[in-house]
């Protein structure tokens, strides 16, 4: 299968990152292909919502990262972000890759799973609750299959997920999927 891992945090050695290392980790094991696109280390420009791509052929007026990650993208079969929790919802750089997929929904639209990770300093059971109905309308609306969810609650800082068993769960995650 091949995977397309997204982050969304500046912190390379963070807890989501860790998720994703954790992840990939399992998922390449098993023979997996996966690419993985860092958004906060890669030029993303915000949608403009100028609607130059439905006059240029699902075209961007913006010319920066997307134009790698798109073409992954258009042949993944599984997209995978990995977000930490910023005001309850994902952070605005992997935000900012998704609001892109606009001039792309005719080509991305269906025939892909998603999984979702995030983490989040709080604990509380509702923590992870606006993410999570994102991620549901979000693959409603591409006609992606929600094919799982990790939600790390309680997890500040690498230190702290170090001592949970998270990192195991996203190797796991990535170990099985299908
Ligand atoms: C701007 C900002 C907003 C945050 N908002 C929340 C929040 O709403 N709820 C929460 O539990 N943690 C919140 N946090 C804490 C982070 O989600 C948490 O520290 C996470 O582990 C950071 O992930 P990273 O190491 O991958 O960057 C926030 C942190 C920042 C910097």
């Amino acid at each position: 299968m091949k995977v397309v891992v997204i982050t969304g945090s500046a912190h390379k050695k963070g807890t989501s990152a860790l998720l994703a290392d954790k992840f990939m980790e399992g998922a390449t094991e098993v023979g997996h292909e996966v690419f993985r696109f860092d958004a906060a280390f890669e030029e993303v420009k915000p949608c403009l919502s100028c609607d130059y791509c439905s006059a240029h052929d699902s075209n961007c007026v913006h010319k920066d990262s997307m134009e790698k990650l798109n073409g992954e993208l258009a042949t993944a079969d599984m997209v995978v972000f990995a977000t930490p929790i910023y005001y309850y919802t994902m952070s605005a750089q992997i935000k900012a890759v998704i609001d892109r997929f606009h001039a792309k929904n005719a080509i991305f639209l269906g025939n892909k799973k998603a999984i979702m990770m995030a983490t989040a300093y709080g604990d509380a059971d509702w923590t992870m609750d606006g993410l999570d109905k994102t991620f549901e309308l979000m693959l409603g609306f591409l006609n992606w299959k929600n094919a799982g969810t990790l939600y790390a609650t309680g997890c500040p800082a690498r230190e702290v997920i170090e001592q949970t068993d998270f990192p195991k769960k996203a190797y796991e995650m990535g170990k099985n999927i299908k």
